[in-house]
């Protein structure tokens, strides 16, 4: 699939069918994730593949009842390792580490869209559950939860014009 066409077609998809997702297919999204810019190549972003039902139930009990964790054949929750990015400080723990888990996490969600997959991005969460039912230490935050599975959906979408986001030399909002 050419770029631009996986940039402009892909939605948030919230219902899937019950088709297994291949590991093969995983692994190449977790790949391309992996391959996402990272601050002075520190890789802090880490990765949990979920498929257990009882893990995935308590993935939806924590992002506040949302039902997609549970009804989505996988789980990816995408984490930051902070003693990786403390070479650059404050700066690198609450502004670098969340850049990078989205660049990662756009490139998992384009492939996965590449590859006939749906997906979307769970934020709303309540990261002390999630570490609970996933044993993350303390050191380690969970900052997204992306669900992924075939689509069972085609649902719309759409931005705000580019006339009133870009701006020519000042900030004209
Ligand atoms: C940081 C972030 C957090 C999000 N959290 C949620 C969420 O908790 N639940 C949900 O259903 N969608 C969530 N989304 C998906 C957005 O609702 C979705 O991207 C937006 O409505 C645009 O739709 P589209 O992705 O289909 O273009 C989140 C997206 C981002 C970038």
């Amino acid at each position: 699939m050419e770029l631009g066409e996986a940039i402009r077609n892909r939605r948030s998809i919230r219902s899937y069918t019950d088709r297994p997702v291949e590991d093969e297919k995983i692994e190449k999204i977790l790949d391309a994730a992996h391959w996402a810019p990272s601050a002075g190549n520190l890789q802090s972003v880490e990765y949990i593949v979920v498929k257990d039902r009882e893990i995935k139930n308590k993935l939806a009990e924590a992002s506040y009842g949302q039902a997609q964790p549970s009804k989505a054949p996988v789980n990816i929750v995408v984490c930051v390792n902070y003693p990786k990015i403390s070479h650059y400080g404050e700066r690198g723990e609450t502004l670098y580490s969340i850049q990078e888990s989205g660049a990662c996490i756009q490139n998992l969600m384009l492939t996965a869209h590449s590859l006939g997959l749906g997906t979307c991005w769970i934020g709303a969460f309540d990261e002390g559950k999630a570490k609970g039912a996933l044993g993350i230490p303390d050191h380690v935050r969970p900052v997204g939860i992306i669900t992924l599975g075939y689509p069972d959906e085609s649902p719309r979408s759409s931005r705000r014009g580019l006339k009133e986001v870009v701006f020519k030399e000042k900030y004209k909002g």
